[in-house]
């Protein structure tokens, strides 16, 4: 486990007084300074080149971000890796077996593609038993466009023979209204996971607020340094909680317009060991539905079709 748990104040050169600026300005974790920039700490709280290097080369230390592994390591790692079924076998098999632990999973595509409904069905399948696909665990759901629907998830539990209220008791759900908020939430999430036994994280939408609060294109850097955070804190989650995060975005055109270049380095090269798999969905004749992957680092390019039924997501 890395030190993201141990207190600001156990680095070296920073004692009680820096550390309450810091928390003040929200490096709560360590991992937060591990991977703040110089300037940034700079002028968050006040102090000279020198020591903002020294607490961020620290902090990385303790953090063990920008450590090197062995391959063998990561295979082992990778071992325990879980899946869980989509409820379509078509689309398991494009996704390898399933949605992936220690993976973060973004399903992009327009509105009425499906990804809501993936995110609902996926709460479901992470509670079957390892035989049917899932992993008998709970699911946190983040919820950022009120559109989680409990009534939907009974309709599904019932597709998947489950007991309905059941199924409710083990999906933990949290709203929230900001980018503040979704950022915390999901800090929040990281404590809960390991005691309430969850490997299953949807965050419906990941981008919707990041969208709504920075428009114009003086403000893209900031966006996507704030996004950045939120995605190590997915990844992190992803990695150490053997999790699998499901997170949609919605696209109308160009989606690389959004989620291009400028994060995808977080996953890559900080948090080296969890895979981002991306999947584009559009919508079909007929109700069917289309999913593509789209650059995964260990899946081949290729299509599968889904249906949305009234029991949930199948062939
Ligand atoms: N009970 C149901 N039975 C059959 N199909 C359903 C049912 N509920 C929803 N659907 C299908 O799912 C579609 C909505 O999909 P979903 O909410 O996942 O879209 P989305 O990709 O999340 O869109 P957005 O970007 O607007 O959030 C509906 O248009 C409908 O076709
Ligand atoms: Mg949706």
């Amino acid at each position: 486990m890395t030190g993201e748990k141990q207190a600001l104040e156990s680095l070296p050169g920073v004692g009680e007084a820096t550390a309450g600026k810091l928390r003040e300005a929200g490096y709560t974790t360590i991992e937060s300074l591990a991977t703040a920039t110089i300037g940034e700490l700079c002028e968050a709280i006040e102090i000279g080149e020198a020591q903002a290097k020294k607490i961020i080369a620290a902090a990385r230390k303790v953090a063990e971000i920008g450590e090197f592994v062995t391959a063998d390591k990561v295979l082992e790692r990778r071992k325990t890796v879980g899946w869980i079924t989509t409820g379509s076998k078509q689309l398991d098999t494009l996704l390898g077996g399933g949605v992936e632990t220690r993976a973060v999973t973004e399903a992009f595509g327009e509105f009425g593609s499906g990804k809501s409904q993936i995110g609902h069905q996926l709460c479901i399948n992470v509670q079957l038993p390892p035989e049917e696909g899932g992993l008998g665990a709970k699911a946190v759901f983040i919820d950022t466009e009120n559109t989680f629907r409990p009534e939907r998830v009974l309709q599904m539990a019932t597709g998947a023979g489950i007991d309905p209220n059941e199924a409710l008791k083990n999906i933990l759900v949290a709203r929230s209204y900001n980018t503040d908020q979704q950022l915390l939430i999901a800090e929040k999430a990281e404590d809960i996971i390991e005691r309430e036994g969850v490997r299953l994280l949807v965050i419906d939408s990941l981008t919707s607020h990041f969208r709504a609060e920075y428009t114009g294109r003086g403000t893209l850097a900031e966006r996507q340094q704030k996004l950045a955070r939120h995605l190590l804190t997915l990844h992190r989650i992803a990695d150490l909680k053997d999790v699998a995060i499901f997170a949609t975005n919605q696209v109308q055109a160009r989606p690389d317009m959004f989620f291009g270049d400028p994060t995808r380095p977080i996953g890559g090269h900080i948090l080296g060991h969890s895979a981002t798999t991306r999947i584009y969905l559009r919508k079909s004749k007929g109700g069917r539905r289309i999913a593509r992957i789209v650059d995964s680092p260990n899946l081949p390019e290729g299509e599968s079709v889904f249906m949305i039924t009234e029991g949930g997501i199948r062939d």
